[in-house]
């Protein structure tokens, strides 16, 4: 989980994070986590990038199934470890502090709570009718990018399609303001 670690810079496209409350959810204590709905788009429209199967697949069957096993395992650690203040936090501090989560519920709120907080993330960097990209993004890339977008998407392209099995591939900044392309496996 290290992404969550580093902040998420933010989208190629003009739907920010922000604006979305599947997105801010994740970062609320709650005692159960609703399984979140497309943010203002339906499976077909975000072809013919993504077509309507495949998003389907990793909204209903993906994102719904990490919703749902998420929330049984924050119901029973909470349940046999009601004085815990870590499993009582948000799913994004459990997720930060994944070494003092307990042996036994660690591996599942890994992969279970990592799979709905990469998907929220998915939903949200994406929209039907992108526009332009900030500047503010536009000057970190050719900092980091010296032949600008091109390089830029060329990097993007090659880090996607290296990556074997799944996972993510995730435009980052540090603490500087420096940004790069790094990859994670699975959840
Ligand atoms: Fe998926």
């Amino acid at each position: 989980m290290e992404f969550i670690r580093i902040f998420f810079l933010f989208s190629f496209f003009t739907l920010t994070l922000s604006q979305s409350s599947i997105y801010d959810e994740m970062f609320h204590p709650a005692d159960e986590y609703s399984f979140p709905q497309l943010p203002g788009y339906d499976y077909h429209e975000l072809g013919p990038y993504i077509d309507q199967r495949t998003l389907t697949v990793h909204h209903k069957k993906h994102h719904q199934g990490y919703t749902v096993k998420m929330n049984q395992a924050l119901k029973d650690w909470r349940k046999q470890e009601p004085q815990n203040d870590l499993a009582r936090s948000s799913i994004i501090n459990i997720l930060q502090n994944l070494e003092r989560v307990p042996d036994k519920w660690r591996t599942t709120l890994q992969n279970n709570a990592g799979g709905y907080v990469n998907h929220i993330y998915y939903w949200v960097t994406m929209c039907p009718k992108p526009g332009d990209i900030p500047k503010a993004l536009l000057k970190k890339i050719e900092a980091s990018f010296p032949a600008g977008m091109s390089e830029f998407k060329n990097s993007f392209t090659t880090a996607s399609l290296s990556l074997f099995g799944s996972g993510y591939v995730w435009l980052v900044t540090d603490d500087e303001g420096s940004i790069s392309i790094i990859s994670t496996k699975n959840q």
